[in-house]
Formats: C-alpha cells, sequence, structure tokens
C-alpha cells in the first residue's frame, strides 16, 4: 500500500511538472488536445498458429529431455545434402526440390542440416530437436507451399535402438494427439537413415474432412523417422561402432491444419487478420 501510494505521488508529482513545462513552453496549446482523454485502446496481436502449434510440439519433447538446436537456413551442400548420405548427382535429391542461392549454396530443404551441425560439434550424447523453416520448389496449392516448418528430433547415444525411436514418438502422440490415439509405422526410404520409417496417426473416415484429409483410408502421415545411417554418423565423425541413434521430422504446418481444421494451407500465410484474430485467446 505504501509502495503504491509513493508511485502514485510520483506520478502525480511528475504530470504537474510535466504539464506546467508545457504551459510555460510557448507552444500553443490546443496541438496537444485534451491531454486527460482516453488513450486509444491498445489491440493485442497473438500467435501465430504455426508457433503455438510448434511450441507445443517443442513442450511434449522437452519434458523428456530433448534441447532446442536452431541452424542456419541458408545452408551449404554438405549440411543440407552430402553430409545427410545424398551422393552427387543422385536421384534421391529430387526428392527435395531445391531452391539454390548459388552453386552449392541453398535455402535448407529439412532441418536435417541441424542434425549435421550439433553431430560435428562432437558433445556426445545428443538428445535434442530442431524446429524451423524450410524451402522447397514446389507448386503452391492447398496442401503444400515453397515453404513449410519441421521439427526434426535426434538422438544419439551408446545402445540407441528403434525401439527408444517408437517409444519417443508414441509418447509425442500420446501427449499431443491424446492417450488413445492409434498409430502405424510403415517401411519408408531416406538416404540418411536405415531401417527408415513414416508414421501415420489413425483419424478413422466418419467426418468428410477426415475422410478426404486421409484419402479414405482413415490414416494420416504425419512424420517420417529412422536409425541414423552409419554413414552419417561417420561424416560427422561419430563412430558407429561404438554410437547409434534416432532421427525424425515432424510436419508442423500439417499438424496445425489437423489441429485447427484448417483446410487450405495458404491461409496460415497471407496475414489476413480476420483469420490471425481466431488465435488471439490460445
Ligand atoms: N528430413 C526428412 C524430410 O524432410 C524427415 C526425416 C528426418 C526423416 C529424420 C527421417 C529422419 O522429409
Amino acid at each position: 500500500g505504501q509502495a503504491l501510494n509513493t508511485l502514485k505521488t510520483k506520478a502525480e508529482e511528475k504530470v504537474e511538472t510535466l504539464t506546467n513545462n508545457l504551459d510555460n513552453s510557448g507552444v500553443q496549446k490546443n496541438i496537444y488536445g485534451d491531454l486527460t482523454r482516453p488513450a486509444e485502446p491498445i489491440e493485442l496481436g497473438a500467435r501465430h498458429p504455426i508457433s503455438i502449434v510448434k511450441n507445443q510440439i517443442i513442450d511434449v519433447f522437452s519434458r523428456i529431455g530433448f534441447t532446442i538446436s536452431e541452424g542456419p537456413e541458408i545452408e551449404d551442400d554438405w549440411h543440407n545434402f552430402s553430409a545427410r548420405n545424398f551422393p552427387p548427382e543422385h536421384p534421391a535429391r529430387d526428392m527435395q526440390d531445391t531452391f539454390f542461392v548459388e552453386k552449392e549454396v541453398a535455402l535448407r530443404t529439412h532441418t536435417s542440416s541441424v542434425q549435421v551441425r550439433l553431430m560435428e560439434a562432437g558433445e556426445l550424447p545428443i538428445r535434442s530437436i530442431m524446429p524451423g523453416r524450410v524451402y522447397r520448389n514446389e507448386a503452391i496449392s492447398a496442401r503444400s507451399n515453397c515453404f513449410f516448418h519441421q521439427v526434426e528430433g535426434l538422438y544419439i547415444d551408446k545402445g540407441v535402438s528403434f525401439s527408444d525411436l517408437k517409444q519417443t514418438l508414441y509418447n509425442f502422440v500420446q501427449e499431443f494427439f491424446g492417450a488413445n490415439t492409434k498409430v502405424r509405422f510403415r517401411a519408408s526410404y531416406f538416404p540418411f537413415t536405415e531401417p527408415s520409417a513414416e508414421m501415420d496417426i489413425y483419424l478413422g473416415t466418419e467426418t468428410e474432412s477426415d475422410y478426404r484429409l486421409t484419402k479414405g483410408t482413415g490414416w494420416l502421415e504425419i512424420l517420417g523417422c529412422g536409425m541414423v545411417d552409419p554413414n552419417v554418423l561417420e561424416n560427422c565423425k561419430i563412430d558407429p561402432k561404438e554410437y547409434s541413434g534416432f532421427a525424425f521430422g515432424l510436419g508442423v504446418d500439417r499438424i496445425a491444419m489437423l489441429k485447427y481444421g484448417v483446410k487450405d494451407l495458404r491461409t496460415f500465410f497471407n496475414s489476413d487478420k480476420r483469420f490471425l484474430d481466431q488465435f488471439v485467446n490460445l
């Protein structure tokens, strides 16, 4: 109470001094208008839905001990491709159409490049997630854009196995989508993981939007994952005989669309205030 009173007195004194200064300044008073009128209401902004979802994903992994790592969006060939086991001229590079800034320098096509930087830094074990924006030269449509957001994860230690990978990702799905969410793993291919898999969650086909989103199967792919290929470990000066690890990559935009029932990806990025205002209280 006392502190507040002191504050009030000080504020009153300050207002009085300023008013006096103004009165004596010789400046015409009316250019300031009515100094006692209420201030214009300040409109509060909101976090962007992509950031909300990104932060929620980060939360789930932080709770089980993952740190956060970041890296540059303009990357060299080594960190984005070569160290990730994409040989030169290998057709696998076509998987991710790339925006080149100059020869061997491009906008990163995945945050896997941050994994390489982290492994090269050489502090083991590694248990980290890499949120960030990535770029691909793709036709823009309701379901794809020339940039999007990923959270990739990397866990490297002695004796890490595929069951650790599965358990970590089950944990994510249960925390994020609810304890009863069904998942399935499908065998897949990435140059930098072996074996590789994609994980789907089950949405069912009851509502029209679930039916469409899952193309009638009920299943929606939400991430790619796998055991880090020994070549990638070697490229980053980690001995694959001693260490093993898993990696995964989640698409944030896709998950945000799912979570908020957004039907067109482009809505996230056209800065329409009427859309963004809906997230003010989240
Ligand atoms: N980098 C892959 C992509 O962008 C995702 C991924 C990360 C897959 C890690 C497996 C392991 O599509």
